[in-house]
């Protein structure tokens, strides 16, 4: 509600602005606010723009582990992108309240509760609905008081802490500076003292880490003692949200975001000397031996601007591909972009965009192109390029961007890494390899 307040607020105040300088430059006629027009706007979520800073009301993810943030009436799934109505994705939210907006949320994980498990739950008012799938349970919705006895109604904030997190698997709810940790199995509770925390509006486990949500900032608690350790609170945009224009900060607190992003990468790749370059949305990472350096994309690779699709380094060269174009760069200080180019897709590699990985190992000529399943090899040192299917991947789906280097292939999916120590093992592969986390494990971040 504060936000809408405020939004209006500052709606009406650029609309006075305007006006005003339209009265200093003398046309007084046609600037008349329309402010239905506007309401309408903000009711439909067209104002509702997470990189301006927003206190979330609800966070959970679903059952493949994507993250659903709510606000309002409205839901953002993933990382970036518009809101969309919440009744679009779950329609009975509305049935019985017209609340307008989800007090709370969560994941369940409870392999003690098949029934429950994997299930998404929304606190609305007095009651709770559980989904699977996207699909209303049977019975559903229930009064909180059935099925979560002892936890009180108008909850701010709610998340799943399983074992070995917690003793037992265990529902964590917040409201006011009051928690409850509520046993799913002995559905005992347990009323606890978070001294360090702030109150939470949203409570949130990713990557079995746990984050409280207060205005548009978070924290990393401890599900147990409630402790926040680090330095928190940190900036929402910043790590659980792609704003292209947010963040103008010193250099090392984007090489600490960049890191530590949990926002899937767009392209990352190898060169010739072990250092390796990330991109994700408008910034890049890059790593020399133990040196890192983040910058946006438009200040070092200027004609691409930002959000490249894929990335691979050829002989002192990085490739750059976004949509049905290649720009391609000479690694230098500062990176220099080769005449001619950018040149279509089409005639570089011989394939049509767009594609979502492109790697090559050192000392091949041979670019491996992934597009959804297959892979491609196109042999770089023939012309015409043609490209030539090498197989599928069929332990994968959804990659994200993969580099070759020193230890093999890196597939990267979401904020996890595979590894495989050539590209004829990761299409042979049958079962998943032993999963890494991206920001830990290959950026070094340290929390
Ligand atoms: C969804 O919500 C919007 C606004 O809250 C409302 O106008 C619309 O009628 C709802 N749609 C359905 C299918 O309930
Ligand atoms: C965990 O569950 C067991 C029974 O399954 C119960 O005896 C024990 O008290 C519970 N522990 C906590 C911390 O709630
Ligand atoms: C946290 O919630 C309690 C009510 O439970 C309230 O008294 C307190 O002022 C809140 N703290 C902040 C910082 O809003």
């Amino acid at each position: 509600m504060k936000l809408v307040q405020t939004l209006t607020l500052c709606l009406a105040l650029s609309l006075s602005l305007a006006a005003a300088s339209h009265h200093q430059e003398g046309h007084a006629q046609n600037d008349k606010p329309k402010p239905g027009e506007h309401k309408h706007e903000m009711h439909h979520g067209a104002k509702l723009d997470r990189c301006q800073g927003m206190e979330f009301d609800a966070v959970a993810v679903n059952e493949e582990g994507f993250p659903y943030f709510f606000k309002g009436d409205h839901l953002f799934k993933g990382f970036h992108g518009k809101a969309e109505l919440s009744n679009e994705t779950f329609p009975e939210l509305d049935d019985h309240h017209h609340l307008g907006h989800v007090d709370a949320a969560f994941r369940m994980h409870s392999k003690e509760s098949p029934d429950h498990h994997d299930h998404q739950f929304f606190f609305l008012d007095t009651k709770v609905f559980s989904y699977y799938k996207h699909k209303l349970e049977k019975g559903y919705p229930k009064d909180i008081s059935e099925v979560f006895p002892g936890i009180p109604d108008h909850l701010d904030a709610a998340v799943e802490c399983p074992k070995p997190d917690c003793t037992n698997d265990t529902v964590i709810f917040f409201k006011g500076d009051d928690i409850y940790h509520f046993d799913m199995t002995t559905k005992k509770v347990d009323e606890k003292e978070f001294k360090s925390m702030p109150n939470c509006t949203a409570a949130f486990r990713y990557l079995d880490h746990y984050y409280c949500f207060h205005g548009h900032m978070f924290s990393k608690f401890d599900p147990v003692t409630g402790e926040v350790q680090g330095k928190y609170p940190k900036e929402a945009r910043d790590y659980f949200m792609r704003c292209p224009h947010f963040g103008q900060k010193s250099t090392d607190d984007h090489i600490e975001r960049e890191q530590c992003s949990r926002v899937h990468l767009d392209a990352i790749t190898s060169d010739d000397d072990g250092s390796v370059y990330a991109f994700r949305g408008h910034h890049f990472l890059s790593i020399t031996g133990d040196k890192f350096h983040s910058d946006t994309i438009e200040s070092a690779f200027k004609e691409l601007h930002s959000e490249v699709d894929a990335v691979f380094s050829y002989e002192g060269h990085l490739y750059m591909i976004k949509d049905d174009e290649v720009f391609v760069y000479k690694v230098g200080k500062p990176h220099t972009h080769l005449e001619g180019y950018p040149k279509p897709l089409k005639d570089v590699l011989g394939i049509k965009g767009p594609i979502d990985a492109a790697f090559v190992c050192a000392d091949h000529h041979i670019a491996h192109v992934i597009k959804g399943q297959t892979v491609y090899d196109v042999d770089l040192k023939a012309t015409p390029r043609a490209p030539v299917k090498e197989g599928t991947i069929t332990h994968l789906k959804n990659i994200d961007t993969a580099m070759c280097g020193p230890k093999g292939v890196t597939v990267v999916i979401g904020n996890h890494y595979y590894q495989y120590a050539s590209p004829m093992i990761m299409m042979t592969a049958r079962i998943m390899p032993e999963q890494h986390r991206v920001s830990q494990e290959l950026f070094g971040c340290d929390h």
